[in-house]
């Protein structure tokens, strides 16, 4: 049997069991709609014990609308969103944090191995002109978690700048599309990286790591729970049935399966981060932390795996990206691997 290896993105993969089995068990009967639902009720309880404090959830479809939406409740228009140069809601949402912000600016500051740094935050806030009109004012410190470079901010390094951003005034949101791979990469507690260390609003993503399309962004300030729930139905993201999403984010945060799936997808690609080392001409552009491989192969590998069928992300120049899912298994890391050694560079 051809064992299929595609690992363009973690958004290729398909479904975990669990979460199409809580989908099918809320297809049974009727349940009350825009989210007066009994499992969306019941997510409020369940994310509350997950994060050991009281928060809101508001579930959601894409990970864009989870970040547009928090920058929407934590920055004026007139303010400046902060975040590395990497950032997804700088190059990847077509502008959609400024649309629902009504215009705040998205400042990329700078980064390293995918990451903002503290001296880097730092030089930036003591270079604004603060109070005056001409520039916009930093309002929002937005950290990505793991990073867009597969990276992990650690506890100190999160607590550094979140404790910057409390000096000047910023509040703090966390883009998780992939927050269960750097939970599971840290061993730490959700409440640990997140509203212990300043973190008011978090996109918990769960489609990258087993869920159809489901995400929730979460508010540990009971003062903007209200602004949520009537931005996000002002944004067209309040489902009629939206016990379908909560059923999938119900699913996902039960009893450890969202960490369990991360856990998975972080354990294959060290897996092939080693095996890939281990090449002649392959090298490894950024620590692998998460589930995310940045590399730059000789361009016979290149070649030589795209011939063989495996799938994964050309990025031009010799540089690629190859991202684990919940449901990559060694089988397949050890098959790319067998592949990749028949294409010496
Ligand atoms: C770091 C990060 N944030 C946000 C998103 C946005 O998710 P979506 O594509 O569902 O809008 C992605 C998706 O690739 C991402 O990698």
């Amino acid at each position: 049997v051809a064992i299929e290896v595609n690992l363009r993105s973690d958004n290729v993969a398909g479904a975990a069991p669990e979460i199409l089995d809580a989908l099918l068990a809320a297809n049974r009967g009727t349940e009350s709609s825009y989210g007066a639902d009994r499992i969306t009720a019941r997510l409020q309880t369940q994310f509350s014990a997950l994060f050991e404090t009281q928060c809101f959830v508001q579930p959601l479809a894409t990970g864009t609308a989870m970040n547009a939406l928090a920058l929407s409740l934590l920055t004026p228009p007139w303010g400046a969103v902060l975040c590395s140069s990497l950032a997804h809601i700088h190059d990847s949402e077509c502008g959609a944090g400024e649309l629902f912000t009504g215009g705040a600016k998205i400042t990329p500051v700078g980064q390293e191995n995918g990451k903002l740094t503290s001296p880097m935050l730092r030089a930036h806030l003591g270079r604004v002109a603060w109070g005056g009109t001409h520039q916009a004012q930093p309002a929002l410190l937005s950290l990505t978690q793991g990073t867009e470079r597969g990276t992990v901010y650690s506890l100190a390094e999160l607590a550094e700048l979140t404790g910057i951003a409390r000096e000047h005034g910023l509040r703090v949101h966390m883009d998780g599309a992939r927050f269960a791979n750097a939970v599971a990469a840290l061993g730490c507690s959700p409440a640990e990286v997140t509203w212990k260390l300043g973190v008011d609003a978090l996109s918990f993503g769960a489609t990258k790591n087993g869920a159809l399309c489901a995400e929730a962004l979460v508010v540990f300030d009971e003062s903007l729970r209200e602004p949520l729930r009537f931005r996000a139905r002002k944004a067209g993201q309040v489902f009629s049935k939206m016990r379908f999403v909560s059923a999938q984010l119900e699913a996902y945060a039960q009893d450890g399966l969202w960490l369990r799936l991360a856990g998975q997808a972080n354990a294959m690609a060290r897996r092939l981060a080693l095996g890939l080392e281990r090449l002649p001409g392959v090298e490894l552009l950024y620590p692998v932390e998460i589930n995310e491989i940045f590399a730059r192969f000789p361009k016979a590998l290149i070649e030589g795996l795209e011939g063989d069928g495996i799938g994964f992300y050309d990025r031009g120049g010799g540089e690629v990206r190859l991202v684990t899912a919940f449901n990559t298994g060694p089988e397949q890391i050890d098959h790319l691997l067998a592949c990749a050694r028949r294409h010496p560079g």
